[in-house]
């Protein structure tokens, strides 16, 4: 790995354009969550310590290339402000010769943060043009955003041929460091829990964890493609049609490996996903028929705490239902308790759950919260991150 660290570069004096995920709910101003930026802040006061002039840079949200008041990274300003207890200048965008003449006004140690990337189309479009006007900002690019290194953006890859000096910061360097070592040489038992809403988003996860793992406890409505695909009823809850061929070759190749498979034995169900109170508990040979399954049931949760009570390594993805509704969250909830009495190593990844724990408050009993969504799932497929190629990770 020819990847370089931010503590392996001089870079006092020196403009450093750091890439950070700020991606961070918002409403009405005000953030909801602000984990990403506290996930952030080894690195940024590292350069701000060492002398470096910080240009901190992130997008935030899906604006398409146009400016949107909403999405403006102001209130990210305002917390990073806060947290370092010192000033953080705010750039209205984040190129131009406004923002070139701010960066270059820059003093060592002080930081300024850019306006939203992604109101450029050039950003997602990895435009070289928009690429070299982000380079002409940085002696330095440190790329500490692991939530998008699946993503090849112009402040993620096509900067990196524009910079002369380019390096991952402190929490790239954990996240790698945790997914590869622990997913290379996993302690057995190993069990990965897969849930969330679809099949096709886990289905490279589990053809490349297939070789690794013992277990595999599945949760959350891709449960119901599995179930239907063994021609058992699941009400009129949502299924992946076109996947239940791919699911039954999943739960035979599970079985040749050894792999022991698990679904859910009963649901929670429910007519409405909004519903204050549920239809009831149902096993899973005898559902309702009008009913929808919105959670994993009492049974599935004893059942999935008895398998994770001798788990050595768990790494986990996606809720077991529709738990923002409380009447459907039980099995989350339990399933989370259950990954924090693990005394083996847990690995949890994916906004959703993220979400789940932080609202459990069981954060500081997971091993490693990985940032990422989609780039913790791609990781765990196996696939090689264009981010962390820029960086010369696969060198
Ligand atoms: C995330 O929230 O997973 C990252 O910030 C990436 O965001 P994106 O899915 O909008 O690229």
């Amino acid at each position: 790995m020819s990847i370089k660290f931010i503590d392996q570069i001089d870079i006092k004096g020196k403009r450093v354009l750091g890439r950070f995920d700020f991606n961070v709910p918002i409403k009405e101003g005000e953030i909801q969550d602000d984990s990403r930026i506290k996930a952030a802040l080894d690195t940024i006061k590292y350069i701000l310590d060492n002398g470096g002039k910080l240009i901190a840079c992130s997008h935030l949200g899906k604006p398409k290339g146009k400016r949107v008041d909403e999405l403006s990274l102001k209130p990210v300003a305002r917390r990073l402000k806060e947290l370092l207890g010192k000033d953080v200048k705010m750039a209205n965008d984040c190129i131009g010769d406004q923002v070139l003449s701010m960066v270059n006004e820059l003093k060592e140690g002080e930081i300024l943060l850019l306006e939203n990337l992604r109101f450029h189309k050039g950003e997602t479009e990895n435009d070289p043009e928009f690429s070299k006007e982000l380079a002409k900002l940085a002696d330095v690019y440190v790329n500490d955003a692991f939530g998008v290194v699946h993503r090849k953006h112009a402040s993620v890859v096509g900067i990196c041929d524009y910079v002369d000096i380019v390096c991952g910061g402190f929490l790239i360097k954990k996240e790698v460091e945790y997914l590869s070592n622990y997913l290379a040489k996993p302690e057995h038992p190993f069990v990965l829990i897969a849930g969330g809403a679809k099949v096709s988003t886990k289905l490279g996860v589990l053809n490349n964890l297939l070789d690794r793992v013992d277990m595999i406890l599945i949760g959350g409505a891709m449960a119901n493609t599995f179930r239907k695909a063994q021609g058992y009823p699941i009400g009129s809850s949502i299924y992946e049609k076109d996947l239940l061929d791919e699911a039954l070759k999943i739960i035979n190749k599970a079985k040749e490996k050894g792999v022991a498979f698990y679904l859910p034995v009963d649901y929670v169900m429910g007519k409405d996903i909004n519903d204050q109170v549920p239809l009831g508990v149902f096993p899973y040979q005898n559902v309702d028929p009008d009913g929808k399954i919105f959670d994993t049931g009492p049974a599935t949760h004893a059942l999935y705490s008895e398998v994770l009570r001798e788990a050595k390594t768990v790494v986990w993805n996606g809720p077991m239902g529709a738990f923002e509704n409380p009447t459907f969250s039980q099995g989350s909830f339990g399933i989370a308790q259950s990954v924090a009495a693990v005394s083996g190593t847990t690995i949890v990844g994916g906004g959703d759950t993220d979400n789940l724990i932080h609202k459990c408050k069981l954060q500081d009993k997971i091993t490693f919260i990985s940032t990422g969504g989609g780039s913790f799932l791609e990781f765990l497929e196996g696939k090689q991150l264009p981010g962390l190629k820029a960086l010369g990770l696969y060198d």
